[in-house]
């Protein structure tokens, strides 16, 4: 009898925050990475599925597996495809087996702020990008905002020189795996999961990332400090399988549609005073918040942008020069 009470417990403490849906209800899948809660896509995840489920009751029933619980983001879109899952939401980084011309949201020191991101997502440039992975079964719906990142170490990072011969995570993404060898540095693929187990053990000395992951992850208790480099861009692609969307009867399609764009703009609106409050978060928590004057940041500049050489021809000059245009 005990042991079948500690099972159900143990049942139900895992499965405690997935939606119950009734028979003759669609489920939609979503399962993505982050925390839900002080988190842009964690709360926005959240807010689309309770009003899914109180709108759409009856006919549709959202389910959200946060904290790579259902997939980890180098395993999801295959599962979508697969029709195993419906709804993600991984970085912009996370797209390069599908897509090279994605690169360009990793090119650092490009947009100046989320702002600069928002409109050249919003463009009809960005627009397109939405529906480059058609062929291969992907279609993406809306972009959803995290922040610009920052880069943490086990030693402080102030010069570029500093992160000379040390091993950075970074996301399944070559560009990313370049700007950081452009400091000679040592970058290692990683999934999210195993960034803060590789911190602690020391497997990896730093990482970067948004101020709402390195706060919601608790990266900074095991790093020396952040600095705040606000160097490149942490974005999502809401992103389904053509097959499914296409497949949905049409008024649900339109309903779901019309849900999404409107918690697109709520919670886009909101990102960046997420991540404000993230980094005080850190703070208060006794994290290193390290900021660099504006002549230390032109060296990280001067370090880090020649990576963009190397992906010029797979982006497009178009598309590169349509991304500059939106910082002003
Ligand atoms: C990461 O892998 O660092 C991020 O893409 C995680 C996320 O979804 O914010």
């Amino acid at each position: 009898l005990i042991g079948l009470a500690v099972t159900a417990a143990i049942t139900l403490s895992s499965t405690a925050a997935i939606a119950n849906c009734d028979p003759g209800e669609m489920v939609i899948k979503f399962s993505h990475v982050t925390n839900t809660d002080k988190h842009p896509k964690g709360i926005a995840a959240s807010l689309l599925e309770s009003r899914v489920n109180s709108e759409m009751n009856g006919k549709a029933c959202m389910q959200v597996y946060p904290n790579s619980t259902l997939y980890d983001d180098n395993k999801v879109l295959e599962a979508m495809l697969n029709g195993d899952v419906q709804l993600a939401a991984p970085s912009l980084s996370k797209f390069e087996k599908f897509t090279k011309k994605f690169r360009i949201f990793d090119l650092p020191f490009l947009f100046e702020d989320v702002e600069a991101v928002d409109r050249f997502q919003n463009s009809a440039s960005g627009e397109k990008l939405k529906n480059s992975m058609k062929k291969r079964g992907l279609l993406g719906l809306s972009y959803w905002h995290n922040g610009m990142k920052q880069l943490s170490a086990n030693k402080p990072l102030i010069k570029p020189e500093d992160a000379q011969g040390l091993k950075f995570r970074v996301q399944a993404s070559d560009v990313l795996v370049a700007q950081f060898e452009q400091l000679g540095a040592n970058p290692q693929k990683m999934s999210f999961k195993e960034v803060y187990g590789g911190l602690q053990t020391k497997v990896i000395d730093g990482q970067e990332n948004s101020w709402s992951n390195i706060y919601g992850k608790k990266f900074f208790e095991v790093q020396d400090g952040v600095t705040a480099s606000n160097h490149g861009i942490l974005d999502y692609l809401v992103v389904t399988s053509d097959e499914w969307w296409n497949g949905l009867p049409a008024d649900i399609r339109g309903q779901l549609a019309q849900i999404l764009q409107e918690v697109t703009e709520t919670r886009n609106s909101e990102s960046a005073k997420v991540n404000q409050q993230s980094m005080q978060r850190v703070i208060e928590a006794g994290g290193v918040v390290r900021t660099l004057t504006p002549e230390q940041r032109q060296a990280w500049v001067v370090a880090m942008k020649p990576v963009w050489k190397k992906f010029e021809d797979d982006i497009g000059a178009d598309l590169l020069e349509a991304a500059e245009a939106s910082n002003k």
